[in-house]
């Protein structure tokens, strides 16, 4: 994968309950596995050393609303606007939860089971929506769009494009299409908001309450189901390879103190590591993180430590200042970008472990 430098999975053959498992876990490794996208499915799945039904990081809140609203889309991360939804929406108007949306002109809830045409994301690169016009439930939907294309239309940047404009103002009335927006009570073992869900819809019910805890089923392709907490499987553990210092240090201080205690000061090579990053760096008390990148006056460019090109770069508008001393932090708030600071100045940081 892109980023397996900074997590990896461990699968324990051991068969224990899901909290028996998540403090081994914790004690052992950093928490009970997570899951960001299809490429870390296929690298957990690879992680195993049976074909059988094991614990993941995943458990149902029950007991009032605990629902959260996600994109479909791994890494589009919801923030509320209200001006997205018609008048008096969300609302759970029928007698099932209303878990996914629809928009025509503006968005609403309703049942997953309702069915849409819907609108799928054609890639990072070629921005292309792509429509179609057989209505399908949610699920169907997303799982339509992530064979074929890349997911279900996430994001404000998404559906509000011109060309998901075009598409909706080509037809004759505007149709009303399902977009990646969905939400549940499900959440991650260690807090993480990670939106991807893989479950088996043959064996999967979010109706059944005692089934709390949920599991990757080994045999069919990794897709998940739910169990009873209290039964015992084996499961997975992550490590993180990140781990942020909440030390106010200087930029060769926090330097060396990585390179003794850890490995190095952290490097950042593309988005999905930055998004790794950014979520360590949230926790931060100070409001910059060191990274592993500094500017070398004499030979006029930005280095990474670990001698990695510069190939991807996150600078805030402005924030890029080349002169003698100067290293890179990423803010601790707002969009994460990078600007540059000097050296002497004294800043929480990430290490990289081995
Ligand atoms: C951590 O691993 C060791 C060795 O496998 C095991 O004996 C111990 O019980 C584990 N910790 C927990 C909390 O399960
Ligand atoms: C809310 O959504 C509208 C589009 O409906 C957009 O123009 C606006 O910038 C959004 N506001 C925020 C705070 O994201
Ligand atoms: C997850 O989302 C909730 C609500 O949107 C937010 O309060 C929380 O800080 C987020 N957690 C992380 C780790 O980003
Ligand atoms: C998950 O919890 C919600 C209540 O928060 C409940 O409505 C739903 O049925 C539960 N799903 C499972 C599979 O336990
Ligand atoms: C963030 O820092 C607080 C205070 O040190 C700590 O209790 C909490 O567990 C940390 N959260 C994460 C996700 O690391
Ligand atoms: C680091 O500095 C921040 C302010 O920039 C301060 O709030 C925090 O207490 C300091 N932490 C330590 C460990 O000195
Ligand atoms: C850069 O820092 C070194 C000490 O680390 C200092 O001797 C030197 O004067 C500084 N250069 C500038 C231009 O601030
Ligand atoms: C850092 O060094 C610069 C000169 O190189 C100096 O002006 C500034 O006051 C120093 N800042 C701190 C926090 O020591």
């Amino acid at each position: 994968s892109r980023y397996s430098t900074l997590y990896e999975y461990h699968f324990i053959k051991e068969q224990m309950s899901w909290d028996a498992a998540r403090a081994y876990c914790r004690e052992n490794h950093t928490d009970l596995a997570k899951v960001f996208d299809l490429t870390d499915m296929t690298r957990l799945q690879d992680s195993a050393q049976s074909q059988t039904e094991a614990w993941i990081g995943l458990y149902n809140i029950t007991g009032g609303d605990n629902r959260r609203w996600h994109w479909s889309l791994p890494g589009e991360e919801y923030t509320e606007n209200k001006t997205c939804w018609r008048a008096g929406q969300p609302n759970d108007y029928s007698a099932n939860p209303e878990n996914c949306v629809m928009t025509g002109d503006t968005w609403e809830d309703y049942p997953c089971s309702d069915k849409f045409q819907f609108i799928c994301y054609d890639g990072e690169n070629m921005w292309t929506l792509i429509c179609f016009f057989t209505s399908v439930t949610w699920t169907q939907a997303q799982n339509y769009c992530r064979q074929h294309h890349t997911d279900l239309a996430s994001g404000l940047n998404q559906i509000y494009s011109e060309k998901f404009k075009n598409l909706q103002n080509s037809k004759a009335s505007k149709v009303n299409l399902w977009i990646g927006l969905f939400r549940d009570s499900w959440r991650w073992s260690d807090g993480s908001n990670f939106s991807f869900r893989y479950w088996d819809m043959d064996s999967f019910n979010d109706g059944l309450n005692n089934r709390k805890c949920a599991t990757t089923l080994l045999e069919r392709s990794g897709r998940w189901s739910s169990a009873g907490c209290d039964q015992r499987k084996p499961f997975f553990c992550y490590d993180d390879k990140l781990i942020l210092i909440r030390e106010n240090k200087t930029w060769e201080e926090a330097l060396n103190y990585c390179r003794q205690k850890h490995h190095d000061l952290v490097s950042i090579s593309n988005s999905e590591e930055q998004r790794w990053v950014q979520e360590r760096a949230k926790n931060a008390s100070t409001p910059f993180v060191w990274l592993g990148l500094r500017y070398s006056c004499s030979l006029g460019l930005w280095f990474w430590v670990s001698d990695k090109l510069v190939c991807y770069e996150r600078w805030a508008s402005g924030g890029k200042t080349e002169d003698f001393n100067m290293s890179a932090a990423m803010t601790t708030g707002g969009q994460h970008e990078w600007v540059s600071q000097r050296e002497n100045e004294t800043f929480n940081f990430i290490c990289i472990k081995h």
